[in-house]
């Protein structure tokens, strides 16, 4: 991986497309994805072997992962529940998956059907068969601010379930706005207390939801604490359907347009994604609503001729 400032992880294909109300074809989310992995995207979460009973959307998870060039160099983790879920994920030759789980009870049960303790103890054996095979594995922890059953959240839930799912031997812990209702002093809160528990940077992503109009300003916050990774989704869609009133995922065009800004390398072309937020948002016939979707970047003419963004 070339040189960068702050990773981008992409979730469009998965947390975006699993709470829209519209199906895409299989079709359209390979050529998303290829969209995005040709905007310079080195982390695709690309589907879920869910039970399309749960999440229908990414019912042809197989289908999907068969007929997607994998571009080398480039890291397409999928979601794995149970047992079921790893096995699909073999046959489909991944060599990285996420594990989910959350800060609270409520959340998982709805979830996932099982309390988060269940949920640590059904991932042990998965964890260690995905090692001994080399797999990369990320561990999800849901609603790690705020809870749409529970409430307010406790940080030491959070590091407890972190701290957990790293002895399981999880490469990097994904710290999920689930609903989107944190500011910075929450991320300090959170990502203060796992660092005070000895979890280090290198192995924290935050996950956001813009829902509220925070997610970067809770970037910024999370930088100014060494957190290098962020998780976006291209077209800002998504939420969880398990998440009343969650809207969608930081826009990946809004993040990208922010480093850029800042200065910070990431080695993702803005209008590429611009144009897969368009395809994705065609796809799903719905319009575009991240800002830097609706308003373009800033002086786009300085490397593409078009000055595509200022006269709407
Ligand atoms: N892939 C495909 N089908 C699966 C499956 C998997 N990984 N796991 C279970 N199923 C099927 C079972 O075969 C069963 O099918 P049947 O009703 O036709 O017999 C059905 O799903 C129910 O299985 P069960 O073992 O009773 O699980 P459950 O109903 O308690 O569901 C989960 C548990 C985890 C499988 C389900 O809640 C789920 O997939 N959740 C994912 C939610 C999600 O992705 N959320 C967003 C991400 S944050
Ligand atoms: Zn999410």
């Amino acid at each position: 991986m070339a040189a960068v400032d702050v990773r981008i992880y992409e979730v469009g294909p998965r947390d975006g497309l699993q709470a829209e109300p519209t199906i895409v074809t299989t079709d359209a989310k390979r050529h998303f994805i290829e969209m995005l992995a040709l905007a310079g995207l080195m982390e695709i979460e690309a589907t879920s072997f869910v039970s399309p009973k749960a999440i229908p959307q990414l019912a042809d998870a197989e289908e999907l992962l068969a007929s997607l060039e994998r571009r080398p160099g480039v890291r397409y983790p999928v979601l794995v529940p149970n047992r079921r879920g790893f096995e699909r994920a073999v046959a489909s030759d991944v060599d990285a998956i996420c594990l989910f789980t959350a800060a609270t009870d409520a959340y998982a049960e709805h979830n996932i059907g099982m309390t988060v303790d269940a949920s640590l103890g059904s991932f042990a054996p998965l964890a260690a068969e995905a090692r001994s095979r080399g797999w990369w594995i990320r561990g999800y922890v849901s609603t790690a601010f705020g809870c749409p059953y529970e409430g307010e959240v406790d940080e030491r839930a959070v590091v407890s379930v972190s701290e957990r799912l790293l002895s399981l031997g999880v490469d990097q812990l994904a710290i999920s706005d689930t609903v989107g209702m944190a500011a910075p002093s929450d991320v300090r809160r959170v990502v203060g207390a796992l660092y005070a528990a000895g979890i280090s940077p290198d192995v924290v992503a935050l996950h956001l939801h813009d829902t509220r109009g925070t997610a970067l300003a809770n970037v910024i916050a999370a930088m100014e604490m060494e957190v290098r990774t962020f998780d976006a989704s291209t077209g800002g869609t998504g939420g969880s359907p398990f998440a009343p009133g969650a809207a969608g995922n930081l826009a990946t065009e809004d993040l990208v347009y922010l480093l850029d800004r800042e200065g910070l390398r990431h080695g993702v072309d803005l209008d590429r994604v611009l144009e897969a937020a368009r395809y994705v948002h065609e796809a799903l016939g719905t319009p575009v609503r991240s800002k830097v979707g609706v308003a373009g970047g800033w002086l786009p003419a300085a490397h593409d001729g078009a000055a595509a963004g200022d006269d709407r």
